[in-house]
């Protein structure tokens, strides 16, 4: 699928700066950002982080796939009714096979518009601006109780802190992608269906109509979903998805500072 990309987003904001030192500064020169819903807006940040933040980054600003606040489709949507109704295209093709209804795509398209503006707000450079003050002990607590079951420091984690920046291990550690040792880790799934024999494999993918995998015995082979099919999920990542319902800013914070110290 073609990316679309543009470089001079933040264009007229140099612009508006460059105004305000000549002229007499006016707030009302600031640009005003199409405003957006905070109920929808939450609601489109859960959907966010469960189906597209491993990809694009919990603030959608980019991770292994593109930043989407800088997405043409976006910021074409930010600027119209904000409803989404340009997503169903993009978001059944390529790497995605998503299949949203009206309510779902506005939800989504209000997280997009919000986080924009979130971006137009604080800049070009814009980097998470809470990211310091973390306690690394504090941190050293926390995942010897919450993470030492599946990570050590000096096993897969060793040098962590030198592979990436704060921002990164920030970013990884909430929505991680599956980079350890090498090996990717993929999530296993098994399907009953009536009293068939159970098939396993690899998840290729799943939506709410189908399920596909790679049998253990090769091959690719896709199955209608339906209340007689049972599909069971076997997610390595799964115990990441549990702790975002647990941490707060500070866990978060204190991690990032003591995985920033693994050199
Ligand atoms: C498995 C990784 C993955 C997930 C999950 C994912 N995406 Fe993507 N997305 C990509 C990649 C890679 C691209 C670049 C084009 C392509 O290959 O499809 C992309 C492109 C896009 C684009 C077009 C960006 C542009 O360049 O204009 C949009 C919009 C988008 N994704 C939205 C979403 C939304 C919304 C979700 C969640 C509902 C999501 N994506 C989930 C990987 C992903
Ligand atoms: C139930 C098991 C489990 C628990 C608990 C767990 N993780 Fe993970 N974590 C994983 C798996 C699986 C991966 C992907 C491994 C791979 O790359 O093969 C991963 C990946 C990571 C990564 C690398 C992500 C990247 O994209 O670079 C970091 C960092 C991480 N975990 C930190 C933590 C921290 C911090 C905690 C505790 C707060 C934690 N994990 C708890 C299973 C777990």
């Amino acid at each position: 699928m073609r990316m679309h990309r543009i470089g001079p987003l933040f264009a007229p904001i140099g612009l508006a700066a460059f105004f305000c030192i000549c002229e007499i500064p006016s707030i009302s020169q600031a640009p005003v950002p199409p405003k957006t819903d905070p109920a929808l807006v939450e609601q489109g940040r859960s959907r966010f982080a469960k189906d597209c933040a491993s990809c694009h980054g919990a603030d959608a600003r980019g991770g292994s796939a593109p930043d989407l606040v800088r997405s043409v489709l976006v910021l074409h949507d930010r600027g119209g009714k904000k409803e989404g109704v340009e997503f169903p295209p993009v978001l059944k093709s390529g790497s995605h096979n998503f299949d949203y209804d009206k309510n779902q795509l506005k939800e989504l398209s209000q997280f997009l518009t919000y986080s924009v503006n979130a971006t137009l707000r604080s800049g070009p450079n814009t980097r998470p601006t809470n990211m310091q003050g973390g306690n690394a002990s504090a941190g050293a607590v926390y995942f010897q109780q919450n993470c030492s079951s599946c990570h050590s420091v000096t096993g897969d984690l060793a040098s962590y802190g030198k592979r990436f920046d704060a921002v990164n291990i920030q970013q990884r550690l909430v929505f991680p992608n599956r980079i350890l040792g090498g090996s990717k880790k993929k999530t296993q799934v098994t399907v009953v269906k009536g009293n068939a024999a159970p098939i396993s494999g690899t998840l290729v993918r799943i939506d709410d109509f189908d399920v596909t995998l790679a049998p253990v015995a090769g091959g690719v082979v896709t199955i209608s979903r339906s209340p007689k099919v049972k599909v069971t999920l076997d997610d390595p990542l799964k115990g990441h998805y549990e702790l975002l319902n647990r941490y707060t800013d500070d866990d978060i914070h204190n991690l990032t500072a003591y995985l920033e110290t693994l050199k």
